[in-house]
C-alpha cells in the first residue's frame, strides 16, 4: 500500500474506531495463533499432556491410566476458535478426541455446547468426525451430523475451526465451511448464547464410539496421541464472574460480519453432498417430523431419501446401517 493509501486507511480507521461501528472484515486465515501457555491450561491427565515445539503445540494422550485434556483460560462470548489437529494413527477403535466449546462447568442445568468429535476406528477404517450443537441445556435434543473425511486425518495436521457469532455458527475444516447453523425463530433459546470456554480432550469411548461399542479401546496399542497446534482463540473474552464482555460493540460485530461467500457455499454444498453421512435432520426414528430449524438443501436431501435410510438419518449409499444412531450413543 502506498503512502497515500496508508494515510487514507488510517484516517478511515481513526474515524471508524471512534464512531462508525462498521467493522472491517476479518480475515480468518491470518489470525494470530497463541502458544499453549498464552491461552490454555491443563484440565486433567497429569503426565499425558506434553508441550512440544516450544509450547506452540501440545500432545494429549490416552493410555490405560487416563486420557487428558485442556481448556482455554478465558470464557468467550462469540469468536473464532481453531486448532490444527493430527489424530492417532493405526488401530484407534473406541478412542474419542473432542475439540469443542462448552459452558457445562458454569451452567450445569442449561449449558451450551459446540462440538467437533472425532471417533476412532479399527485398522484400515477411517476416523469419522461429528459436529453437534446444544443450546441452553437441550441435551435431550441432539443435533448431530457426521462426515467422512476426504483425507487421512492421522497422516497430517488439518485445521478444524468454529465461528460463533450472535447470528450464526459455522464449522470449518481446512477453511472450508462444512456446516452452518443460523440463529432462527425455530431454534429459539436453543441457539448458544452464553459465554463458553474452548476444550480439547482425548478419552476412552469404548461403550459407544466405534460400531456402537462393538470395537473397544485396545491398550496394547497405547498410548494414543493426538497433536494440537496453531491454536487460535480470537474471541470476546468475558469476565468470569460477571460474564460481561470486555469487547466493544465494534469488535463484537466483527464475527457477525463473517458469512459464507457464494464460492464457499458451493464448495460446502459439494462437500456435504459427498461426505455428509448422517444428519439428525433426516433421522425420522428420532424426530418423526424434521426439527423446525432443518431446511435441507434439496440436492443434499436426495442422498438420504429412499432405501430405508431416510428413516435412520444415514445416507443411501451406506446401504444397511453400520452404526448405532448417535442418539443411542449419547444416551449411554
Ligand atoms: C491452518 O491454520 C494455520 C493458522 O491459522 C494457517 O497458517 C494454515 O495455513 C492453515 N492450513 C490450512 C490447510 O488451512
Ligand atoms: C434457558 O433455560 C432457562 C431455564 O432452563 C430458562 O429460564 C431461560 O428462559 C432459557 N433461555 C432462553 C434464551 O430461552
Amino acid at each position: 500500500m502506498g503512502h497515500r493509501g496508508w494515510l487514507f486507511s488510517s484516517i478511515i480507521f481513526f474515524i471508524c474506531s471512534s464512531s462508525c461501528g462498521i467493522p472491517a472484515p476479518i480475515n480468518l486465515q491470518s489470525l494470530k495463533t497463541v502458544s499453549f501457555d498464552e491461552g490454555c491450561t491443563q484440565l486433567f491427565g497429569d503426565g499425558n499432556l506434553m508441550l512440544i515445539r516450544d509450547g506452540k503445540a501440545v500432545h494429549i494422550s490416552l493410555d490405560e491410566r487416563t486420557g487428558a485434556g485442556f481448556a482455554s483460560q478465558d470464557l468467550y462470548l462469540h469468536g473464532f476458535f481453531s486448532a490444527s489437529i493430527k489424530l492417532p494413527s493405526d488401530y484407534a477403535a473406541g478412542v474419542v478426541v473432542a475439540f469443542y466449546m462448552s459452558n457445562g462447568d458454569v451452567f450445569e442445568k442449561n449449558h451450551d455446547e459446540l462440538d467437533f468429535e472425532f471417533l476412532g476406528n479399527i485398522r484400515g477404517r477411517e476416523w469419522r468426525v461429528q459436529t453437534n450443537v446444544y443450546g441452553n441445556g437441550s441435551t435431550g435434543h441432539g443435533r448431530e451430523e457426521r462426515y467422512g473425511l476426504w483425507f487421512d486425518p492421522t497422516d497430517d495436521f488439518h485445521n478444524y475451526s468454529i465461528l460463533w457469532s450472535h447470528s450464526r455458527i459455522i464449522f470449518y475444516i481446512d477453511d472450508i465451511p462444512i456446516r452452518e447453523v443460523g440463529r432462527s425463530e425455530a431454534m429459539g433459546g436453543e441457539f448458544p448464547s452464553k459465554p463458553m470456554s474452548l476444550y480439547a480432550t482425548i478419552w476412552d469411548g469404548s461403550t459407544w464410539a466405534t460400531a456402537g461399542g462393538r470395537y473397544k479401546v485396545n491398550y496394547k496399542y497405547a498410548p494414543y496421541v493426538a497433536e494440537f497446534a496453531d491454536l487460535v482463540l480470537h474471541g470476546c473474552a468475558v469476565d468470569p464472574i460477571e460474564h460481561l464482555s470486555t469487547c466493544r460493540q465494534r469488535e463484537a460485530g466483527l464475527y457477525d460480519s463473517v458469512g459464507i461467500s457464494p464460492e464457499q457455499r458451493s464448495l460446502m454444498q459439494k462437500l456435504r453432498r459427498k461426505h455428509l453421512t448422517y444428519s439428525y435432520c433426516y433421522d425420522r426414528q428420532r424426530y418423526p417430523a424434521a426439527p423446525p430449524e432443518c431446511s435441507p438443501d434439496a440436492s443434499e436431501a436426495v442422498e438420504f431419501e429412499g432405501a430405508g435410510s431416510w428413516r435412520s438419518g444415514y445416507r443411501r449409499r451406506h446401504g444397511k446401517r453400520r452404526h448405532r444412531s448417535p442418539a443411542a450413543d449419547a444416551a449411554l
